[in-house]
C-alpha cells in the first residue's frame, strides 16, 4: 500500500548485550529518533541511548507551586478578607496555621498532575494508538526478545541503509512499520459539539431563570419574603445591634440544673443530702471517691495523698472540721472547689457527688465507731446465718 506512511524500521535482538551494544551503535551513529524495547528494564540503557530526564518533573513542579500559591492565598481570603474571623486569638495571616493544609495540598495536586500529565502528555490522550501496536515486533519484544526502532522522522533516515545497519549490529526479522491510517473521532464532530453546546445552554439558561426570576414572581417567591432575622446579621430592631439574643435570664436547659450557689463559700445552713445512703449509693460514692478525690485525700480520706511531689496535699476529712461540715457544704466543695483544690463539677454528677457525700460520712463513721455499731455489725452478720463469731 502506497498511501500509508512508514513509521520506521524494527530489528529484533537475541540478548540483553546486543541490544545495549545496538542501542550504542545507533546514538554513536547519530540517530536522535529512535527507541529501545525490550521485555524488562535493561541495566546500562540509559547511558547507552544517553536517555534526558523526563520533562514530567517540570509539570509537577508548576503545578505544584500554583497549588501553594493558591491554597495560601484561599485560605488568606477566607480569614482576613471575605468573612474576617479571629481565631483562637491568631492573626489574619497564621502562617503555621496554614502549613499542613499547603503541603498537603501541594502534595495532592503535584501528585495528580504528575498522573495527569504522564497519562495526558506522554500517553497522547484522547487517541493513544501508537504504530508500534499490533505488530509482530512488539509481540516479540514484549515477551522474549529485544529490539530497536529507528523512526522515519531522523534526519539520517534512509530506508536502505537503516535496514543494514541494523544488520550488521546483529539485528535480525527486520520489519517496516507503517502508521495506522488516522481515524477521526466522533467526539470532536462539530455536530457533537453543537449538540453539547445547545444542551449545555438549555441546563444553565433553565436554571438561571428558575433561580433569579420564577422565584422571585408571586406565588413562587412566598419562602423568600420572610420577616426573618439571620444568625449573625446586623440587626436593625435591637438596639445593641445583634440578631442573635441571648437566653431570658432565669432559662433553664432541659435536664440541666442550675446550681444556684455557685461562688458561695459558706452553704453550710443550705442543704440535706438527697440520697439515702443506700448500697448502691455508697457503691457509687465509693467508686466516684477512689477516682476523683482519693489521688490528693488518700483512700481513706486521711490526707495520704499520692501526688504529693506534684500538688499540695489534701487534709485529712477525718478533722472534727469536715465531720462538722454539713453534706451541703461537702457538696458545695465538691461543685465550686476551695482554695487550690478545683472544682470537680464538670467530672462528675450531682448524684455522683451526693453520693460521694454520703460516702465521705462512711469513712468519718469507721473512724469513730459507736458502740451501737458494732451490735449492728453482729446483728447483721447473726441475721446472714454467720455464727463463727
Ligand atoms: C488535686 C488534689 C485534690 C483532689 C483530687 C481533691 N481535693 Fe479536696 N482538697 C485538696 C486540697 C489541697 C484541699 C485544701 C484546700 C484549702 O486549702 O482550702 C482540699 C480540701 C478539701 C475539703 C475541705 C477540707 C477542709 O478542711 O477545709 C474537702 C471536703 C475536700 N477537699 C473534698 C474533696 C472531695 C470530695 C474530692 C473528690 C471529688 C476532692 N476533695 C478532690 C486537694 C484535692
Amino acid at each position: 500500500m502506497t498511501d500509508k506512511k512508514l513509521f520506521g524500521v524494527a530489528a529484533l535482538f537475541d540478548s540483553p548485550d546486543s541490544i545495549v551494544n545496538a542501542a550504542k551503535k545507533i546514538k554513536e551513529a547519530g540517530y536522535n529518533n529512535f527507541d529501545i524495547n525490550t521485555p524488562y528494564p535493561i541495566h546500562g540503557m540509559d547511558d547507552a541511548v544517553k536517555a534526558k530526564s523526563s520533562k514530567l518533573g517540570y509539570i509537577t513542579l508548576f503545578i505544584g507551586f500554583s497549588a501553594a500559591a493558591f491554597i495560601m492565598s484561599f485560605m488568606w481570603w477566607t480569614l482576613a478578607i471575605n468573612y474576617p474571623l479571629v481565631v483562637g486569638g491568631k492573626p489574619y495571616f497564621p502562617l503555621p496555621a496554614f502549613v499542613p493544609i499547603t503541603f498537603e495540598f501541594t502534595v495532592l495536586l503535584g501528585v495528580l498532575s504528575t498522573v495527569f500529565g504522564m497519562i495526558a502528555v506522554a500517553f497522547n490522550l484522547p487517541n493513544n494508538s501508537h504504530p508500534l501496536m499490533d505488530t509482530e515486533y512488539m509481540k516479540n519484544v514484549s515477551s522474549d526478545k529485544y529490539g530497536a526502532v529507528i523512526e522515519a522522522e531522523d534526519a539520517l533516515f534512509e530506508e536502505g541503509k537503516v535496514k543494514e545497519f541494523l544488520k550488521s549490529l546483529g539485528g535480525h526479522s527486520i520489519e517496516l512499520i507503517y502508521r495506522p491510517e488516522e481515524v477521526k473521532h466522533k467526539v470532536f464532530e462539530p455536530k457533537f459539539v453543537i449538540f453539547l453546546a445547545i444542551v449545555a445552554i438549555i441546563c444553565a439558561g433553565s436554571t438561571y431563570i428558575t433561580l433569579n426570576k420564577l422565584m422571585y414572581i408571586t406565588p413562587f417567591d412566598f419562602m423568600m419574603n420572610q420577616k426573618k432575622g439571620s444568625a449573625q446579621a446586623e440587626s436593625s430592631f435591637f438596639s445593641d445591634k445583634h440578631e442573635m439574643r441571648k437566653p431570658v435570664e432565669g432559662t433553664v436547659a432541659r435536664g440541666f440544673m442550675p446550681y444556684e450557689f455557685n461562688g458561695v463559700a459558706d452553704t453550710n445552713q443550705f442543704y440535706g443530702n438527697p440520697l439515702l445512703p443506700t448500697k448502691s449509693v455508697l457503691e457509687l460514692g465509693q467508686r466516684k471517691f477512689i477516682t476523683f478525690c482519693s489521688p490528693c485525700h488518700g483512700n481513706y480520706a486521711d490526707g495520704s495523698s499520692r501526688l504529693r511531689s506534684q500538688f499540695p496535699p489534701g487534709p485529712t476529712l477525718h478533722s472534727a472540721r469536715v465531720i462538722g461540715f454539713s453534706d451541703g457544704k461537702i457538696y458545695n466543695i465538691i461543685t465550686n472547689g476551695q482554695n487550690v483544690m478545683p472544682s470537680y463539677a464538670y467530672q462528675t454528677t450531682r448524684e455522683e457527688r451526693w453520693a460521694i457525700v454520703n460516702y465521705i460520712r462512711v469513712l468519718q463513721r469507721a473512724q469513730n465507731p459507736k458502740p451501737s455499731d458494732f451490735t449492728a455489725i453482729s446483728e447483721i452478720k447473726k441475721e446472714s446465718g454467720n455464727v463463727q463469731n
